[in-house]
């Protein structure tokens, strides 16, 4: 199963981003695909509203990881900067958590993730963003539909 919503504007991409945060569930994970400008940070910035985190959500290009407390934790990862080193890192332990986890440029830590997870690809197209989500496993898959529901403008599932 997948779904492709269309994301006109950087608001559309926040609004889909605070859909996700009201609909998740403890003990989630979330990866992020897509190029640099794609969209990634902008998702968490609105998944961390939808959480009800009153922080502002800035890119971990730097800190790799930042953790904010909400209606659920979110454990925000950039791993761009791990690419191939991905031993003893101590992620395991927050991936067991109740954490939402949302990992930017989660390719480069593959082999550390568990496998059920909600894909999210960011493309850069000329006129704003398409995502695309792959959920893998049941509880995504219902993940999935309720977002599709709720964001009713823009999002089909094939
Ligand atoms: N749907 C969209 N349409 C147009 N611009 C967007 C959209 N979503 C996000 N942006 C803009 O794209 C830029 C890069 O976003 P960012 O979230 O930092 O990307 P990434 O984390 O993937 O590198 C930001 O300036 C943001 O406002
Ligand atoms: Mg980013």
């Amino acid at each position: 199963m997948k779904a492709k919503i269309k994301l006109d504007c950087q608001e559309d991409t926040i609004s889909l981003g605070k859909i996700i945060g009201k609909l998740v569930k403890a003990h989630s994970l979330i990866t992020l695909s897509g190029d640099l400008g794609a969209g990634k940070t902008t998702l968490t910035k609105g998944i961390g509203q939808g959480l009800g985190i009153k922080r502002v959500i800035n890119s971990p290009t730097f800190t790799i990881l930042k953790q904010y407390q909400g209606r659920l934790n979110l454990s925000h990862f950039d791993v761009y900067r791990l690419e191939g080193q991905d031993d003893e890192l101590g992620f395991e332990e927050i991936f067991d958590s109740d954490d939402v986890c949302v990992v930017e440029w989660s390719q480069f830590i593959e082999n550390i993730l568990p496998h059920e997870r909600l894909e999210i690809i960011l493309n850069h197209e000329e006129n704003g963003r398409t995502c695309i989500m792959h959920p893998i496993g049941q509880r995504y898959e219902e993940l999935v539909k309720e977002i599709i529901n709720e964001n009713n403008c823009n999002g089909y599932i094939e």
